[in-house]
Order: C-alpha cells, then sequence, then structure tokens
C-alpha cells in the first residue's frame, strides 16, 4: 500500500479551494489504483504552533513545541508517507501564514534532508495573482527536505469552496494525476536532479563546520554515514 500525505497550510477545512484541487487529483489516483492511501490535512484541521526560536531542533533534535501541538504528528504522517504533497493558498502575495509557521517549524528537516528518498508535489490556488512565487517557494522547500519534487499543480478560486473554473481545475487534477502515478506505483523512483545536489553540497559543509554549534544536526549526518557521501545521488543510492 502506497501512501500520499498532503499538508495544505489553509485556515479553512473541507472548504479549503486548495484542498478541493488536491482532493480531485487523489480521488483520480485512488480510481486508478486501489493500492493508494491518500490523506490531506489542512491547517484548520491541526494546531501549529510558531516557532520560538530557541534552536533546540538543530542541537538537540528536539522541538520543545511538538508536545504541545500536531506537528509531532504530522512529521510522523510525512516520515511514513513514499509522497509528499505540500499546498498553501496564496495570501499577499505569497504563502498563507499558517504554511509559513509549518515550514519554520521543520527548519532541521532541511539541515537533515530529512525526506530523501520520496517524491512528491506542490499545489496552490489564488484568485489571481502570486501563482508562480508560491508554487516556487513551496518547491524550494519540499526540495530543501530531499523530497524529488515531480511537478507543480495550480487552479483559479476566491471564496471558500469556489473554484473559479471547476472543470479546467479537474482537467489540471487529473493530467498530474496520469504525471505522478509512476511514481507512486513504484515504476519510478526518486532520482537525484542540480537542485537536490546543491542542497546536499551546502548542508554537508554547514554541518561539518558546524559540528561545534549545532551538534545534533552533525552527529545524524555522521550515525547515519552521510558525511562520508560526495553527493546527493550517493544518499539515494545508500537509502535504496
Ligand atoms: C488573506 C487573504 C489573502 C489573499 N491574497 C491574495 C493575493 O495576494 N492574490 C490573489 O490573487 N489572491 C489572494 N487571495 C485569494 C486566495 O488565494 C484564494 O481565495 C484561494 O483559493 C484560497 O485558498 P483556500 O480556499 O485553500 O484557502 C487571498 C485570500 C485571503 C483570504
Amino acid at each position: 500500500m502506497k501512501k500520499i500525505f498532503s499538508f495544505i497550510g489553509s485556515p479553512l477545512k473541507k472548504n479549503s479551494n486548495t484542498r478541493t484541487l488536491t482532493e480531485m487529483m487523489l480521488d483520480e489516483l485512488e480510481k486508478m489504483d486501489e493500492n493508494i492511501d491518500c490523506e490531506i490535512l489542512t491547517a484548520g484541521q491541526v494546531e501549529i504552533k510558531h516557532c520560538q526560536g530557541c534552536w533546540s531542533c538543530m542541537k538537540r533534535g528536539i522541538c520543545p513545541q511538538d508536545e504541545k501541538d500536531d506537528m509531532g504528528l504530522l512529521k510522523k504522517k510525512m516520515m511514513g508517507a513514499d509522497f509528499i504533497i505540500w499546498g498553501s493558498p496564496v495570501y499577499t502575495m505569497q504563502v498563507s501564514g499558517q504554511m509559513k509557521t509549518f515550514l519554520d517549524r521543520l527548519s532541521s528537516w532541511y539541515h537533515l534532508l530529512k525526506m530523501a528518498g520520496k517524491t512528491g508535489m506542490v499545489v496552490t490556488t489564488t484568485a489571481n495573482s502570486g501563482m508562480e512565487e508560491v508554487k516556487d517557494y513551496l518547491n524550494m522547500m519540499l526540495c530543501a527536505t530531499g523530497v524529488e519534487v515531480i511537478t507543480d499543480m495550480g487552479a483559479y478560486g476566491t471564496f471558500p469552496k469556489t473554484l473559479i473554473d471547476p472543470e479546467s481545475a479537474r482537467k489540471e487534477a487529473y493530467s498530474k494525476a496520469a504525471e505522478v502515478y509512476p511514481y507512486i506505483s513504484g515504476e519510478k523512483t526518486a532520482e537525484t536532479n542540480p537542485d537536490l545536489e546543491v542542497c546536499f553540497q551546502v548542508m554537508k559543509n554547514k554541518v561539518t563546520y558546524g559540528a561545534k554549534w549545532l551538534p545534533f544536526e552533525h552527529d545524524y549526518w555522521k550515525e547515519k554515514g552521510m558525511l562520508e557521501l560526495d553527493s546527493f545521488d550517493e544518499l539515494l543510492e545508500k537509502i535504496r
């Protein structure tokens, strides 16, 4: 059973346009293959407190906030999934504040390439502007966790539960379902790309020279045998 986990940074629940667009794609994937287990949670369905800026995640590998809200659960769900979807509405030309808080709370994951070996995609909806900005930003951050970002998807929406052109949104969702299905069925697996290679080199350098200040991150790379590797491609080889 392949698992797809989607987090949508909308304060809405079932009425989120971004969730609706994502659901259109997931419904199609479930029709294509009954061995797919899909879950979507929006920011409106969970509690995510702000990062307190204590650096504990990077120094000790523990976020004190994880005990007080749902972020620990979301982390578990992402680690247990094969394919990751991050979505956000456009709010004032960028991701929503809720999405930014979620991303802040994953700060150490970017240093650890925590989700290396997984594939994923990003989703957004907007009334008009900001679609490319949000796609680019979510793409960059998901890639920074080590995920190979296969594609992105977008549609136009206004008020809650109001996609402007549901039929063209559905068309986009169905074509994206066909595009990502090979990665979910296992026909295709995560591969490296220039962005993932840059993340690997930057973070290897950071954890090597930052060992004194952020010991947890250095130890994580060491224990996983990542410090001995020269590329993200080698990391994928090791994970396989
Ligand atoms: C606070 C707020 C800010 C928004 N900012 C923009 C914007 O900058 N540009 C735009 O075209 N639409 C903007 N929108 C419209 C949303 O992007 C659009 O309604 C989206 O489909 C909402 O997604 P959701 O239903 O998943 O939350 C904004 C909506 C809200 C509530």
